[in-house]
């Protein structure tokens, strides 16, 4: 596949070095391509423009950039450039203000994600939410004692969350589909939960796992 990485961050690089290891073409997007000068000299293969060569690039796209900025990041890309792709929202709503206690602040509230807002104004764009409730060092092919962890995913469009379904199943993850889009407003906030133990007891290697009955 190919694959338009809007970032140029930690869960960028992670995220393009797992789409290369795994045989698939990527171009980061960025305003500075002098920040990815040493990643791309690291992994062979990995292209380098703008957001909007990035969006133009990819037929699947992966949103990971700072969340108050992810609507201008978009809009740099072209709603055009990104219609009726699958795009992995890797993205968190975290405010500005610190932690308290180990604990995020977010500038959405409960009844309205951070995907949503993106959902409802890029219509055209297929959203999944993905890979935001994990730290980037254990986004691709994580090894833990207990086994498999679960990513959880939520979107609209059915044939974008098979795409972004085999993306998580390749990189080493089991997949639990939440739902439509507003199912975000409960998987964005995993991601408080999962950096409490970071702030805590500094231990930022762990993953989320869903018990089934069977
Ligand atoms: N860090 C993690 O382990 C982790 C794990 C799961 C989810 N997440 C979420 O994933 C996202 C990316 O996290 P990160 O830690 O990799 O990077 P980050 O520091 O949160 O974001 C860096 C990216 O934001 C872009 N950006 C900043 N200001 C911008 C602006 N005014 N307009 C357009 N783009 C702008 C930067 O673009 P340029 O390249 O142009 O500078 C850069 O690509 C965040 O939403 C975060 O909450 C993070």
């Amino acid at each position: 596949m190919k694959v338009g990485i809007l970032g140029s961050g930690d869960v960028a690089k992670s995220l393009a070095a797992g789409f290369i290891k795994h045989g698939h073409q990527v171009m980061l997007g960025t305003r500075d391509a002098g920040k990815l000068k040493d990643f791309v000299a690291q992994h062979k293969g990995a292209q380098v423009g703008s957001f909007a060569d990035a969006a133009r690039f990819g037929e699947i796209a992966v949103l990971a950039v700072k969340g108050t900025v992810a609507l201008d990041a978009l809009s740099a890309a072209g709603a055009a450039n990104l219609a009726g792709k699958p795009v992995i929202d890797a993205t968190n709503p975290i405010a500005e203000a610190p932690p308290t206690n180990g604990v995020l602040k977010f500038f959405t509230d409960l009844d309205q994600s951070l995907m949503e807002r993106l959902q409802s104004a890029m219509p055209d764009v297929h959203f999944v939410k993905a890979f935001n409730s994990v730290g980037n060092a254990a986004m691709i092919n994580p090894q833990f004692k207990g086994g498999k962890p679960t990513m959880f995913i939520c979107g609209n469009n059915d044939k974008a969350k098979a795409a972004v379904r085999g993306v998580c199943e390749q990189f080493g993850w089991d997949v639990a589909d939440m739902g439509k889009a507003d199912a975000a407003r409960a998987i964005e906030p995993l991601c408080m939960l999962w950096c409490i133990s970071g702030f805590l007891h500094n231990d930022w290697f762990h993953a989320f796992k869903l018990l089934r009955k069977e």
